[in-house]
């Protein structure tokens, strides 16, 4: 089987971290169950461009399990574990082409590779798989029903393509599903956010300044985990409407060029480039720590920030201190990649079950429907999300209440008011 991969070595340690996920992942481990008799994605070849990490380890055993033929490679260059890797390949039999620090051309490369399946199906995160079939590979285009998309990035570039007509197959968009950006953008990245933060530096939290740039769901997260830790959290936005909510959750907002001279901690959010601007470089105190949680590292102009600097060392694995003209110093961690998955694991198995049950069964969807379907992006269906929900909190041991059939009338009814 054609792999590459770091180190065929480490696979023991990923299989056993694979498994210590697998316990936190009961809504997969039953659409696995299911998957393994029913065989639902039998025949199909499918593609996967995904962050490779012991969750997404779980959700390529379930979608084999399914019937699929799988591949996989890293939607990311910093965020693969390569003992997951190793894993994938040594216990499960998929072939997997990432490795954890690879260059551009080796990403690319990987793509390529990954795409030698001829695949029925993409499953994507951040839209580099089905952007490079639709610039590269349109030989392939041909072969393909259908895809899916995880992330807010992805979901954007794909829209933009279908609305300029340019989207040749029909796409699933997996990060609109409540059971997804609810839980996976708000308490995973706010979660995870802190957490590569912290392994990356090891700050105190308690009393920074901490700039979160942009206020959408992941923005919220991280904003909501660094209040709880005791920073003092200044949100920047361009949206009045989240600005406005921003300041009536109780943080400080206000343009990011303020808020470059007080910060000591800077995370961006906003799924935009440029972000951090040269000028917003200039203006920040010696020592202001700097990193990126949204998907693609053009959030921050690293570019510019080497324009600035006269020097620059490694002073810590993901700490690159810049030293600027000026003589401050500037930190950038996991060189602007995705910090909660460049410096730590990514987001808690917990949230990834929901996300993932929804790939799968979007997969699922896909392979049942595509005959139907344009060239368009789609919601989950409704239904698929509810029921991830209820599981869910079943899995959870969570009851809840049901509605009576009276309740259930006057829902529906006008006439009974004051
Ligand atoms: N995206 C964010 N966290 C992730 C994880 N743990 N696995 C896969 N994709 C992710």
């Amino acid at each position: 089987m054609k792999s590459d991969i770091k180190d065929i070595k480490l696979a023991a340690k990923g299989r056993l971290r694979i498994e210590w996920a697998a316990r936190d992942m009961p809504v997969l481990k039953g659409i696995r169950e299911r998957f393994a008799k029913e065989k639902p994605l039998k025949g199909m070849r499918l593609a996967a461009c995904l962050h490779v990490t012991t969750e997404t380890a779980n959700l390529m055993d379930t979608l084999k399990e399914g019937g699929a033929q799988v591949h996989l490679c890293a939607s990311n260059p910093l965020s693969t574990q390569d003992d997951v890797a190793a894993s994938l390949v040594k216990h499960f039999g998929i072939p997997t082409f990432a490795i954890k620090g690879e260059d551009h051309k080796t990403y690319y490369r990987h793509i390529g590779q990954c795409l030698s399946l001829r695949p029925n199906i993409t499953m994507d995160d951040g839209a580099d798989l089905v952007s490079t079939l639709h610039k590269e590979r349109q030989d392939l285009i041909g072969n393909l029903v259908g895809g899916t998309e995880e992330t807010t990035t992805g979901v954007i570039r794909l829209k933009a393509m279908a609305q300029e007509g340019v989207l040749r197959y029909p796409i699933v968009a997996v990060n609109d599903a409540y059971t997804k950006y609810l839980f996976d953008n708000r308490y995973g990245t706010g979660q995870s956010t802190i957490d590569g933060l912290l392994r990356a530096t090891n700050r105190l939290i308690a009393g920074s300044v901490l700039v979160v740039s942009g206020y959408g769901w992941c923005g919220k997260g991280v904003s909501m985990r660094a209040k709880g830790m005791g920073a003092r959290v200044v949100v920047t936005e361009v949206d009045p409407l989240r600005a406005l909510e921003a300041v009536l959750d109780g943080f400080m907002v206000m343009p990011l060029i303020e808020a470059a001279g007080i910060g000591d901690i800077f995370v961006t959010v906003t799924g935009d480039a440029g972000v951090v601007s040269q000028k917003v470089f200039a203006k920040m105190k010696d020592g202001a720590i700097v990193a990126n949680a949204g998907h693609f590292n053009v959030e921050l102009d690293i570019p510019a920030l080497k324009k600035l600097s006269k020097s620059t060392r490694k002073i810590r694995e993901f700490v690159d201190e810049y030293t600027l003209k000026n003589g401050k110093r500037i930190y950038l961690l996991g060189e602007g990649r995705l910090i909660n998955l460049a410096a730590a694991e990514g987001h808690p198995s917990q949230v990834m079950d929901m996300s993932f049950a929804n790939q799968a069964l979007s997969a699922e969807f896909m392979a049942r429907n595509y005959k139907k379907l344009e060239n368009k992006v789609y919601p989950v269906p409704r239904e698929i999300d509810e029921k991830i929900a209820a599981l869910k909190l079943a899995g959870m041991g969570i009851k809840i209440d049901r509605l009576t059939p009276e309740q259930r009338r006057y829902l529906k009814s006008w006439e009974t008011g004051t």
